[in-house]
């Protein structure tokens, strides 16, 4: 089932190179249009989330913004007092949004899944990840890379939206058992998830939300 993972991003660089990938769908337009249409809200309860259990010194921690997109959940970040960033995102057109905020040191395009992410091993005190754990965007495979971004002892914040497709299901699964793969292999544990009932507005059915979830997990310290 989970070994299927793998044609995602055989399929997303197709789609790439075809112009129809997510360089395309995620214009700095489309996003922001779309982001309010759709009453997107996963950047805010990520950031708060981590917020709420993290104990560290937030202005000298270095975080990796995976997926960053336009840059929503840095801001965010920064005003809970998070000063420093580092970004990644699969669209120069992203990237290019993101640089506007003036948050980031850096910014590095990479396509998830078929690049390796670009960040050295134990490096990051946090790493996060909103609006990209999904099937046909960032592979499941990747959470490994966000592991090892990760210094002994720092922290991975991830969220996802609950699926309504039987794609998104098998994603959904894979990606749990990673997550307690990676906890059974010592690479990490599992300090907290929590269920976002508003993660956006469902694009069919107006009036109600998708959810959510959140997780975060602390590198081992070895
Ligand atoms: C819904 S946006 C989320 C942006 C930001 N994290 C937020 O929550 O506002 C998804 C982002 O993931 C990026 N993305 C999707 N698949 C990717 C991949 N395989 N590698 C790198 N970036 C990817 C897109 O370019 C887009 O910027």
């Amino acid at each position: 089932l989970c070994s299927e993972n793998k044609t995602f991003s055989d399929k997303t660089v197709i789609e790439y190179k075809n112009k129809s990938s997510i360089a395309k769908q995620f214009t700095p337009f489309f996003l922001k249009q779309d982001s309010v249409l759709m009453d997107y809200r996963a950047p805010h309860h990520t950031a708060g989330f981590l917020n709420a259990n993290f104990s560290g010194s937030r202005e000298e921690v270095l975080v990796l913004d995976v997926a960053c997109g336009s840059g929503w959940v840095a801001k965010l970040m920064a005003e809970l007092g998070f000063r420093k960033f580092v970004g990644v995102d699969g669209s120069k057109g992203m990237l290019e949004q993101a640089a506007k905020t003036g948050l980031y040191q850096d910014l590095r395009l990479a396509l998830l899944g078929t690049e390796p992410l670009p960040a050295q091993t134990d490096a990051f005190d946090v790493v996060m990840i909103v609006g990209a754990l999904r099937d046909t965007f960032v592979p499941v495979s990747v959470v490994r890379e966000l592991c090892y971004a990760a210094k002994p002892g720092g922290y991975v914040c991830m969220s996802r939206v609950d699926p309504k497709s039987e794609s998104g299901a098998k994603y959904k699964v894979c990606l749990e058992k990673e997550l307690q793969l990676m906890e059974d292999e010592g690479l990490w544990t599992h300090v907290i998830s929590q269920e976002m009932d508003r993660y956006m507005m469902d694009v069919y059915y107006d009036d109600q939300y998708l959810y959510g979830t959140m997780y975060l997990y602390r590198k081992a310290l070895n």
